[in-house]
């Protein structure tokens, strides 16, 4: 039997505020991308799952070509929203809007594509690994295979150190930061090129769990005091033009517990782990940096192979 904490943890981010879902309507960088790899990814004809809609947009892209459109969500308020909103749009009578646990739920015929939404920052928070991984063995038990293509492919993930500023009006606070992409943000150094961590490929079983010690060469002098998480989703793979539709989140920087001092040219050695759909707590008290190789003592040597 499940305490309240415990409750409260599984199902930690999966309700998403209605007034929320107009940030995420409004994030061009997300809404362009996914419009774009639906259009691509879902052809004439095909059924498809959306599993976690909201407010029912991507289930709206999707039916501008599919048959079919089986639309899931949890959330009874967002379900009223997306039956709402579909109602006025055009297509919206091909999108099903079903009240139901992505996690339970099974569409009634074998799809073509799965999109899936329930992406944040390093897979923390929402539960689209766990979500995924439930639903391709629940497909292969009931329709057998192939799978369905999924919408995104795959996700890349990295890490990288910075030297953050956390100064607000004086007052100091080392705290998590979400940072626009493609921006120069002026309280941010960046301290060594990022490091993949992980690579998700949704066709293949995926661990939920994340364990990670990796080095990185200082690129200059300064304060190691924390680390930006970086999460590249792979939308679609566009085979034709080689090349891929993809969606930058948001960087989220978490403070270091134990700040440390680089010379350029030293060996940062780096650790974290954390679960899939596990908190951002949960990461921050396993992130750890120490420097394991001092450049300055070194003069003669060149560095090592892995840098
Ligand atoms: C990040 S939002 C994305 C919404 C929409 N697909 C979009 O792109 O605008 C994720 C959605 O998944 C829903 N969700 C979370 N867990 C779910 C579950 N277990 N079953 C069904 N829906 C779920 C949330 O309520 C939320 O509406």
């Amino acid at each position: 039997m499940l305490n309240e904490r415990e409750i409260e943890s599984c199902y930690l981010g999966q309700f998403i505020p209605v007034h929320y879902h107009h940030n995420m309507l409004m994030d061009q960088n997300r809404m362009h991308s996914f419009k774009a790899a639906i259009h691509y990814a879902v052809k004439p004809g095909m059924k498809v799952l959306e599993l976690g809609g909201g407010t029912g947009v991507l289930s709206y892209f999707a039916a501008a070509k599919a048959s079919k459109v089986y639309c899931v969500e949890f959330n009874p308020d967002m379900v009223k929203e997306a039956r709402k909103f579909l109602a006025i749009n055009q297509n919206g009578e091909k999108v099903e809007v079903i009240h139901a646990d992505a996690f339970e739920y099974m569409p009634p015929e074998p799809v073509d594509v799965v999109i899936c939404e329930m992406i944040h920052v390093a897979m923390l928070r929402e539960k689209q690994v766990e979500v995924i991984e439930s639903f391709k063995r629940r497909y292969l038990e009931r329709f057998g295979g192939p799978l369905p293509v999924f919408l995104p492919e795959a996700v890349i993930m990295a890490a990288q150190p910075l030297q953050q500023e956390y100064d607000f009006e004086g007052f100091h606070a080392p705290i998590v930061q979400f940072q626009e992409t493609q921006v120069i943000h002026s309280g941010t150094v960046e301290m060594a090129q990022p490091a993949v961590y992980s690579v998700i490929d949704f066709t293949q079983p995926n661990e939920l769990q994340y364990k990670w010690e990796g080095k990185f060469v200082a690129e200059r002098s300064g304060c190691v005091n924390a680390m930006r998480f970086v999460t590249k989703n792979i939308l679609a793979v566009v085979a034709e033009r080689n090349s891929t539709i993809d969606w930058l989140n948001h960087y989220m920087t978490l403070p270091l517990g134990t700040p440390v001092q680089v010379k350029a040219g030293d060996i940062l050695e780096v650790s974290f782990q954390y679960r899939a759909g596990g908190s951002i707590p949960s990461l921050q008290a396993s992130l750890r940096a120490d420097v394991v190789y001092e450049a300055a003592l070194h003069p003669t040597h060149r560095l090592p192979a892995y840098a």
